[in-house]
C-alpha cells in the first residue's frame, strides 16, 4: 500500500462512521448544550501534543475529536444559537462539500475545471436573477462576506483611476468592519473613508450624504463610491437603495452594497420591500453561508458588469499560458484573488435543486416570523425595551429597569451573554447602538421554534432580574 493510501474496505468503514456521526449530531443538536467558553490554559492542556510520528486508528482520532474538540466549540448551527450571525446548515450542502473535497475539484481555470466553472456560473446567474441585476452581471464565489466586499471594492477602485490619490468612499457607522478593512487592504487612507452617523432607523442618511459629497468636491476630493447596507449585522437595517442609486447615478459614483447577511431575503415579501432598488447596484456582496443555509465557506460577489472584475484582477504568468490557448471558456481565477479555488458553488447548486427555491423562501419567512415573535414577546415583558424592532430576522433590545444607571445597564447586558453561554440553553449576543449596549437576537435557524424563542427570552428575563437584584437595582 503506498503511503497515505487506505484500502477500499477501510475507506468505506470509516466513511460510514463519519456519516453516522454526522446524522447523530444533527438529530441530537437541539438537546445539546450550545457550547462552552473554555480558558486558553484548559484548551492547551487538553489538546497540545507533540507532532504525531506514529499512526493511530482513524476511529481513535475521530473519538478524540468528538470528546475533546466538539464540546468546546459553540454550535453556530444550533437551533437556539441566536447570536452574531447564525450559520444554520443544510445536509445536502454538507454532502456536496464532501463530494467537492473528495474529488478535489479545481475551479480556477476553464482548462482544468470547465464543468465546475459552468455550474458556478449557473449558480451565480440564479443569484443574479434573484436580485434582478441585468444579464451583463456576473460574479464568483469567495470565502465569505469579507472577501466578497474586498473584491467588489477592488472592482470599484479599478473603474476610477484617481481613486487611490483623491477618492473618497461613503458609508454609515452601521457598516460591517470588513468594509473598512477591505479599503485599508486596497490602499485607501483613513481620511478617504467617510463614515456618516446613521439615522434613527440605523440607515445611511441620504440628505446628509448628498451634502457631504458636495462639500467634498469643493474641497478637492473625488467622491467615487458609496457602500450601502442591505441588512446590517447590528439590526438588519437596509439603506434606501433606490435613493442611493439616484444619487450615485447623478454623481457618477459606484454603488456597492454589503448584503452578505441580508440580500438573500429579497426572496421574501419583507426583504423585497426593504431592498427596493437592489437591481440598480454596481456590486453586491451576498453570502450563501449565511441566509442561504450553506456550510461555510461560501460568500459571493456579484458585479453589474462582469468584465469589471477581470479588468481589476486579470494577470497572465507564463506557467498559466496553456489556459489561454485551445478551447477558451471563463477562467474564474482572473476575476478575483484566488487561483486555487474549490467547488463552493456545488453545495448551492445541489441544495437549490434538491429542495427547490420555495423551500428556501419558506425557511426565510419562518425566520422573519420568529424575530417578530421575539419582538412581540419582549413588548410584554416589564423593563425590556425594544431598541430596534424585528427587521430581516434581527431584533435588538435591552433590559433597563427603572433607577439603574445606563452604564450599569450596559454591563448587565454583557453579563447576560456570558450567563447564557454558561447555561448552554441558547445564545444571544450584544452590540452597541447609539452609544448603549444592547442585546440582539438573530433568528436565522429554520429549525428554531417559536417556543425556543419565547423560552430563551424568559430565561434572559430570569437572569436579568437576578443580576439586577445583585446590583441592588430592584
Ligand atoms: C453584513 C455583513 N457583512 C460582512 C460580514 C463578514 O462576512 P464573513 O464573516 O463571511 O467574512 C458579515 C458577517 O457577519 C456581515 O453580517
Amino acid at each position: 500500500m503506498p503511503p497515505l493510501e487506505l484500502d477500499p474496505e477501510t475507506m468505506r468503514r470509516i466513511g460510514y462512521r463519519v456519516i453516522d456521526t454526522l446524522v447523530d449530531y444533527w438529530q441530537s443538536l437541539p438537546e445539546r448544550p450550545i457550547g462552552t467558553r473554555p480558558t486558553r490554559d484548559a484548551m492547551e492542556a487538553l489538546l497540545n501534543e507533540p507532532l504525531p510520528t506514529t499512526p493511530q486508528p482513524f476511529e481513535a482520532v475521530l473519538d478524540e475529536f468528538l470528546m475533546k474538540v466538539l464540546p468546546h466549540v459553540v454550535k453556530v448551527d444550533h437551533p437556539r444559537y441566536f447570536a452574531f450571525v447564525p450559520a444554520p446548515n443544510n445536509y445536502v450542502g454538507v454532502l456536496a462539500d464532501t463530494l467537492a473535497a473528495g474529488m478535489n475539484i479545481f475551479v480556477g481555470t476553464w482548462m482544468v475545471g470547465a464543468g465546475a466553472t459552468q455550474v458556478e456560473r449557473v449558480v451565480i446567474d440564479w443569484l443574479r436573477q434573484m436580485v434582478g441585476l441585468p444579464e451583463s452581471a456576473g460574479g464568483l464565489f469567495v470565502s465569505g462576506g469579507s472577501v466578497a466586499n474586498l473584491v467588489g471594492l477592488a472592482a470599484a477602485r479599478q473603474q476610477y483611476p484617481e481613486a487611490l490619490q483623491r477618492g473618497r468612499v461613503y458609508y454609515s457607522d452601521q457598516t460591517h468592519s470588513c468594509v473598512a478593512r477591505a479599503l485599508r487592504i486596497l490602499g485607501f487612507r483613513e481620511e478617504q473613508m467617510c463614515v456618516l452617523e446613521s439615522d434613527s432607523q440605523f440607515r445611511l442618511p441620504v440628505e446628509r450624504l448628498t451634502e457631504q459629497i458636495r462639500r467634498d468636491r469643493e474641497a478637492g476630493w473625488m467622491p467615487f463610491c458609496v457602500v450601502a447596507n442591505a441588512g446590517t449585522t447590528n439590526t438588519g437595517a437596509v439603506d434606501d437603495l433606490n435613493a442611493l442609486a439616484d444619487l450615485c447615478a447623478a454623481e457618477n459614483l459606484w454603488l456597492h452594497a454589503d448584503g452578505a447577511y441580508g440580500a438573500p431575503a429579497v426572496l421574501t415579501e419583507e426583504g423585497a420591500r426593504l431592498m427596493k432598488g437592489i437591481h440598480r447596484l454596481h456590486s453586491l456582496a451576498l453570502d450563501p453561508h449565511k441566509w442561504l443555509y450553506q456550510p461555510m465557506m461560501a460568500g459571493c460577489i456579484l458585479v453589474r458588469e462582469f468584465d469589471h472584475l477581470r479588468q481589476a484582477f486579470h494577470i497572465l504568468p507564463p506557467y498559466l499560458q496553456d489556459k489561454e490557448s485551445g478551447v477558451r471558456g471563463v477562467d474564474l481565477c482572473d476575476y478575483g484573488v484566488e487561483l486555487s479555488r474549490g467547488f463552493r458553488a456545488l453545495k448551492v447548486w445541489m441544495a437549490l435543486k434538491v429542495f427547490g427555491l420555495e423551500a428556501f423562501r419558506q425557511a426565510m419567512e419562518h425566520n422573519l416570523r420568529l424575530a417578530r415573535v421575539a419582538e412581540q414577546t419582549l413588548r410584554t415583558m416589564p423593563h425590556w425595551e425594544v431598541v430596534s424592532p424585528a427587521q430581516l430576522g434581527i431584533v435588538a433590545f435591552r433590559y433597563a429597569p427603572p433607577h439603574m444607571e445606563p452604564e450599569a445597564c450596559d454591563s448587565l447586558q454583557r453579563a447576560l451573554v456570558n450567563t447564557m453561554l454558561e447555561e448552554g440553553f441558547a445564545l444571544v449576543s450584544s452590540t452597541v447602538l447609539k452609544g448603549r449596549t444592547v442585546l440582539r437576537m438573530c433568528t436565522l435557524s429554520p429549525r428554531a421554534t417559536e417556543a425556543d424563542v419565547v423560552e430563551t427570552l424568559q430565561r434572559l428575563d430570569r437572569h436579568a432580574r437576578r443580576l439586577a437584584h445583585q446590583e441592588g437595582a430592584e
